[in-house]
């Protein structure tokens, strides 16, 4: 199939070369003509494991190419939007700007029968209002709302094997009243939650209950052919469900890392250990131990500013008091940091101006270069701020980092960053910082005391090398 991708960021340009790899024609679009450019050239703007390689291997088979012309989404039959929405300059909600100007810039080049499909993450009610656009345009297109669910660092794998596909669908207009069940039929009455308030099926529903009668679940079956094909769940419903769909898993599990957040802090005034708790809680299947690492809380692109949207959205639809929990997950997170920083000042005694500090870890998270609201990087910043002489390292996130904060001083080697520090603030769990030995590090420092922002290293070995260990949540 011929498709057209929207914006090359993170989620584009992975999801144009994924595409790609399962055998459709693509073309990326995206107005940075730097960015469009690297990716020409098979060179990811990014670091993500996996996409130089089927970036290589998409361009080579000639079914991926860039451009900035959006002329060039002609001809393609399904158009994935997949442009950023940010945080709004001095507010929580989302920008969506992007969204429109791109939905706008592409609605002259649609023809009847293309499917427009929304994968950015939007406030609930933006489908059924770009819809409304690209109806007026008068090209025929359709909208779908698509919501994209990959984890940096993981994005290839879930592109192309998604735990699930939610495709919110528009209503096709309904046929007089729709029998439940047909007399004689031997097919199974739709289950409560394929119906429609009024009893009556409705469009989505109709199309999760038998294939092939709406028109824009039969296109994205075949884009993602491979993915349906394996059983991969599905869930087909209304625009508004699916963009509340991609905002509460995020609000979701940013309340589960918060919530573990709130245990540490419990477990500080009373000698308890939380990733003891976080193990024995999640062993109940109905808890789970994922995403229950208590540390220096959550960050990135999504997370934080998902969860400040929502609220925002929720509030200008009256509804704000339903998610106001939200305000304090996200303040529990914050405070996460400022433990650290606190952690880091006590541990340096009286004076801290002429004390180094080792600062391993800038990116979010490990396996990315992403440093946007990054817990680690926003401790070193504050932790600059106080006058500390802070030396942060990261395997890929150096360069991103400085462009932000061009302040602090960065190093690639680990052993530089360690050499003569009175302090090292683990902030990001880098499988090679959890390796360090305490022994060799212990050797080059100059004050052995290690501060586990991740609660990541064996407590009882830096102990063992003479190290002072403070973790979060933990005695
Ligand atoms: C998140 C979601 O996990 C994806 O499903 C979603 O598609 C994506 O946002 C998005 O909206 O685009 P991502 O931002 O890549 O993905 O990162 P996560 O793996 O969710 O981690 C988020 C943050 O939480 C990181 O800073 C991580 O260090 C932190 N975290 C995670 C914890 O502090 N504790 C945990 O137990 C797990």
């Amino acid at each position: 199939m011929k498709i057209s991708v929207i914006g090359c960021g993170y989620l584009g340009a992975v999801h144009a070369a994924a595409m790609a790899e399962l055998g459709h024609d693509v073309v990326g679009i995206d107005v940075d003509a730097a960015k469009i450019e690297q990716l020409s050239q098979g060179h990811p703007p990014f670091y993500e494991p996996g996409l130089p390689e089927i970036l290589a291997s998409a361009i080579g088979s000639g079914r991926l190419r860039f451009s900035t012309d959006m002329a060039d989404a002609r001809g393609s039959r399904v158009h994935f939007v997949a442009v950023g929405t940010p945080q709004q300059q001095g507010s929580n909600a989302a920008d969506v700007s992007y969204v429109d100007a791109a939905v706008t810039a592409l609605a002259p080049h649609l023809s009847a029968g293309d499917l427009v499909v929304g994968k950015s993450t939007v406030p609930v009610g933006t489908a059924g209002r770009l819809a409304a656009l690209i109806d007026a345009s008068g090209s025929g297109a359709s909208l779908a709302w698509n919501p994209e669910f990959l984890r940096e660092g993981f994005a290839v794998q879930d592109t192309v094997k998604p735990d699930r596909l939610v495709y919110g669908v528009r209503a096709l207009p309904l046929a007089e009243e729709v029998p439940l069940v047909e007399e004689g039929s031997t097919k199974e009455a739709p289950s409560r939650n394929q119906l429609g308030a009024a009893g009556f099926e409705t469009a989505a529903s109709r199309a999760s209950s038998t294939s092939g009668n709406h028109p824009d679940v039969d296109t994205l079956n075949e884009v993602y052919a491979a993915a349906v094909a394996s059983g991969t769940p599905l869930v087909i419903t209304d625009y508004a469900t699916a963009e509340l769909v991609k905002v509460s898993a995020n609000a979701f599990l940013a309340t589960k890392i918060s919530f573990i957040n709130a245990m540490a802090e419990i477990a500080e005034v009373t000698g308890a250990d939380v990733t003891q708790l976080a193990d024995a809680i999640g062993f109940d299947t109905r808890i789970g131990r994922r995403f229950l690492n208590a540390g220096v809380g959550f960050g990135g692109g999504c997370l934080p500013k998902d969860i400040r949207a929502f609220t925002a959205r929720a509030e200008e639809l009256g509804r704000g008091q339903s998610v106001a929990f939200l305000k304090e997950v996200d303040a529990i997170n914050l405070r996460r940091r400022q433990r650290v920083v606190d952690l880091t000042v006590e541990a340096l005694g009286d004076t801290v101006w002429d004390k180094k500090v080792a600062v391993l870890g800038l990116a979010f998270k490990p396996h990315s270069d992403d440093v946007r609201d990054s817990p680690a990087l926003d401790v070193a910043v504050q932790l600059r701020g106080l006058g500390v002489n802070v030396v942060a390292t990261d395997p890929q996130a150096i360069a991103n980092a400085r462009g932000r904060h061009p302040q602090l001083t960065y190093t690639s080697s680990l052993e530089a960053a360690l050499e003569g520090a009175d302090a090292v603030v683990l902030v990001t769990e880098w499988p090679e910082f959890a390796a360090i030995d305490p022994v060799w590090a212990a050797s080059i420092v100059r004050g052995r005391v290690v501060i586990d922002g991740r609660n990541r290293l064996d407590a009882v070995a830096w102990r063992a090398a003479g190290w002072t260990y403070k973790g979060l949540g933990r005695p």
